[in-house]
């Protein structure tokens, strides 16, 4: 067979697929795996989608987003971060992964790096490397009141082959959120580098402390050079549906046009209906789902922080425990014995860049007899290890 592109071909298996696969669907095995909240969508967001598909809204459409979803996210702005965005900075995609892949299309060339604040979630280092770009991890320092980053590191990190600080805040899987201060000294050091800023916020209203988490856009000027990711995926239970949406320059929106036109042409008609009402009166659900995290955060940290092979601070954000374990060697073994002997499923340490073998990552978006009952099983993993 002819080969494919080198950067495919050296494209590491996906560690928490090579985990999931033995056992996904299984109904023993609780599945904390995966970032999804165990939540369905709520009725009335199937409701609109349905209602939007009834009505006839199953063609091509325009490939930076319907008028309605359009609005909806400037509104959405307006409303959290204060902000009054112009519209020509928007452009629907078709997940958060997609705003992501869109971004990293227009910055990376071969032999191009971006560095990224780590342990990262795997799929946005791939994609800076099925570019043929490099991925440059700088990795937070685990402390005792939770992740720390050296901002002295992440600058370090940047040469003249560097494109783009990647900075996904709220953080999967360790939960840290980089506080406004930090995101200054971050936009000064790529303003006079002349270097993009990719910032992941899909995670901005799971947050613990405060109503939303601090956004680049808040701090930036319209023409900074600037990336800001979305999803709908997380706060409101819609991972399968697959929509988001990118904020960008204003001059890149005909280039977003083009690029969605050959990536997917956008996302789905009828989501972006439902979408459009998920933002509009989703906040009751919304502030539930924190509530919920909330509370499983909570069971999580007191029952494996308190643990004398843990070392786990109360993650700040997001939905994801990253405990390290002391004199864990075989993060991906160990995970898989927790599948089969356990019937608890965890996403290896390693899958989230390197330095993290001795960790294990689990999502605890769940109800709390599910993650009291997952809590025994890792413990009872934890004391045969
Ligand atoms: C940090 C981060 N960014 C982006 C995404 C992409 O979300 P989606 O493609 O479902 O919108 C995820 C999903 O887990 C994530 O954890």
């Amino acid at each position: 067979m002819p080969t494919v592109r080198k950067a495919i071909s050296d494209m590491q298996t996906q560690r928490i697929g090579e985990v999931s696969r033995i056992a996904i669907g299984d109904p023993d095995v609780i599945p904390l795996w995966f970032g999804e909240p165990d939540l369905d969508t709520p009725e009335f967001i199937r409701r609109a989608a349905i209602d939007a598909m009834q009505a006839g809204h199953t063609r091509y459409v325009n490939k930076r987003g319907i008028p309605e979803l359009r609005q909806a996210i400037l509104d959405y702005t307006r409303t959290h971060f204060g902000l009054d965005l112009e519209p020509e900075r928007i452009t629907v995609t078709a997940s958060g992964m997609t705003a992501i892949l869109m971004a990293t299309e227009t910055l990376v060339d071969n032999g191009d790096n971006v560095v990224m604040v780590a342990p990262i979630w795997p799929n946005i280092f791939y994609c800076t490397q099925t570019m043929g770009g490099e991925s440059r991890y700088v990795r937070l320092d685990s402390t005792e009141t939770g992740w720390q980053l050296d901002l002295d590191k992440l600058f370090d990190a940047c040469d003249e082959r560097t494109k783009a600080i990647f900075i996904a805040s709220p953080s999967n899987p360790t939960g840290w959120l980089m506080e406004p201060e930090q995101q200054q000294e971050v936009l000064d050091f790529c303003r006079k580098r002349g270097l993009w800023i990719i910032a992941d916020e899909v995670y901005h209203r799971i947050v613990y402390d405060r109503p939303v988490a601090p956004s680049f856009l808040s701090i930036a000027e319209p023409d900074d050079a600037l990336y800001v990711v979305h999803s709908m995926s997380k706060a409101w239970c819609m991972t399968g549906w697959r929509c988001g949406w990118l904020v960008h320059p204003a001059e890149l929106g005909d280039k977003m046009g083009d690029l969605s036109g050959i990536n997917n042409t956008g996302a789905t008609s009828f989501v972006q209906h439902a979408a459009a009402v998920a933002l509009r009166d989703g906040e009751e659900f919304v502030a539930h789902g924190v509530e919920r995290c909330r509370r499983g955060r909570d069971i999580v940290h007191q029952r494996l922080g308190g643990h004398d092979r843990i070392t786990l601070a109360a993650p700040k954000a997001a939905f994801y425990a990253f405990p390290e374990i002391a004199g864990l060697t075989d993060d991906l073994a160990f995970a898989k014995q927790l599948v089969r002997e356990h019937r608890v499923g965890v996403a290896p340490g390693s899958a989230f860049g390197p330095g993290n073998e001795g960790f294990l990552r689990l999502c605890f978006a769940k109800s709390e007899a599910q993650l009291s009952q997952a809590m025994d099983r890792i413990e009872a993993g934890l004391d045969r290890l």
